[in-house]
């Protein structure tokens, strides 16, 4: 057996969730039968003082011999780094990214993408110039339920699939969670993007997307027509969107409806308990998926099959024993699988994911852009815009 490939990971601030990816990283791959790939962290680097970077690296277990650097700048520079994971808040993706690009590193961003598809367009076109590996970091998608789920698609389990409902929705006391008028939590703060729809609202549309346009042959997917309906939060970022889409051409040929839902104030899972059940639904003319929530990490779904693909006589005896649960144990947050993915591409020369390919990333982010425009939602210039350097 070949040894494993070992991928030098850089990581981009030292937030929330860029703790939660370094520590997924340093878990052995064995614990999810992964043999091909292995992951190392090389360096981190925090742009507000290298003794931060430090003590995210020790707190992520990561080798003692990576380097803490107080700048993004310094990090782009290290030559023992293969990747760079950017973490910070959306608004600032377009410059962090352009500036690992530039310096010649492969990218995994974090979602969402970027502010607009214009600045994801100049990401890709960046990429492809300096023939580099770029994707987004929507790890949902590389999750087996994920896969599975489009597989069953493809494979026509569901026959014709009409309409997929997806939700993510926090249900916070939004005012005493992230303040007020003028609040500068990333979550509610125009100034970093803020909003459920680029924080929350990926997530439903990404699982739009992967059953309504990824499972699509290539040469037949169209994107969806878009009707959003926008409720503003004082600060001026949305805190309550639902948008309707049509896909002219779904799985099994016929036009379906996405209806994706994200909101601060109501909850997917109001108990905390999943009392409310599916988080997703995906239908189809041979029966329904159900996955349960959150919707960016699922571990648990259930296949309904219609009633007319029912063995009679079991419909007879009301029995439901047709319907089939699959749960998916994970050994740790799940984000190690989206590394996989970055590993195994950038082993093989790739510079895109056939998982989270460009063409979609950038139709999602039109998509975004569109529900904005209906909604009113602006954010400032200087972080819409594609002109780099910009000191945000
Ligand atoms: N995949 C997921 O499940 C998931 C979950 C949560 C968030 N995210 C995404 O990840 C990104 C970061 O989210 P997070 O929850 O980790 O945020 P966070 O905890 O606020 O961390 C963001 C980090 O970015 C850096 N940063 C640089 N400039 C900043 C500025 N002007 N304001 C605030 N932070 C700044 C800071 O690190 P340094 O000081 O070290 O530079 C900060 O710690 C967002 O795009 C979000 O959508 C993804």
């Amino acid at each position: 057996m070949s040894s494993p490939h070992t991928i030098r990971w850089g990581i981009l601030a030292t937030g929330g969730i860029a703790e939660k990816f370094a520590k997924d990283l340093m878990i052995d791959p064995s614990t999810r039968s992964v043999s091909d790939i292995k992951h190392t962290v090389t360096a981190a680097a925090s742009s507000s003082s290298s003794s931060r970077a430090k003590h995210f690296l020790e707190t992520c277990k990561c080798p003692p011999s990576a380097s803490a650097y107080g700048s993004y700048e310094e990090l782009v520079k290290d030559p023992n780094v293969d990747i760079i994971y950017v973490a910070t808040p959306h608004s600032h993706h377009y410059q962090n990214t352009m500036l690992c690009l530039l310096a010649g590193k492969n990218v995994l961003c974090e979602k969402a993408f970027t502010v607009n598809a214009t600045q994801a367009k100049r990401l890709v076109e960046t990429a492809k110039e300096k023939k580099l590996f770029l994707m987004e970091a929507v790890w949902t998608r590389f999750f087996p339920l994920s896969l599975q789920i489009r597989k069953m698609i493809e494979n026509g389990d569901l026959g014709a699939v009409h309409r997929v409902i997806a939700d993510l929705s926090f249900g916070q006391d939004v005012e005493k969670t992230w303040g007020a008028d003028g609040a500068k939590h990333r979550m509610v703060n125009p100034d970093l993007a803020g909003g459920a729809m680029l924080d929350l609202g990926v997530y439903p549309l990404t699982w739009c997307f992967q059953t309504l346009y990824h499972t699509v042959p290539t040469t037949l997917r169209k994107p969806p027509s878009v009707l959003a309906a926008v409720e503003k939060y004082t600060t001026g970022a949305d805190e309550n969107t639902s948008i309707l889409l049509t896909f002219p051409s779904a799985p099994g040929g016929k036009p379906a409806h996405g209806v994706a839902l994200t909101s601060f104030r109501v909850a997917t899972d109001p108990d905390g308990f999943n009392t409310a059940r599916p988080a997703i639904r995906i239908q189809g003319t041979k029966g329904e998926i159900q996955v349960d929530g959150p919707a960016f990490r699922p571990t648990h779904y259930r296949f309904i099959p219609a009633a007319d693909d029912r063995d009679p006589q079991v419909v007879k005896a009301g029995r439901n024993e047709e319907v089939r649960e699959v749960e998916c144990e994970i050994p740790g947050q799940g984000m190690f699988w989206e590394a996989d993915e970055c590993g195994r591409c950038i082993r093989d020369g790739k510079l895109e994911s056939a998982g989270m390919g460009w063409e979609e990333s950038i139709v999602i982010m039109e998509t975004m852009d569109e529900v904005r425009r209906q909604g009113g939602i602006k954010y400032p210039e200087k972080i819409e815009t594609i002109e780099y350097p910009v000191s945000l």
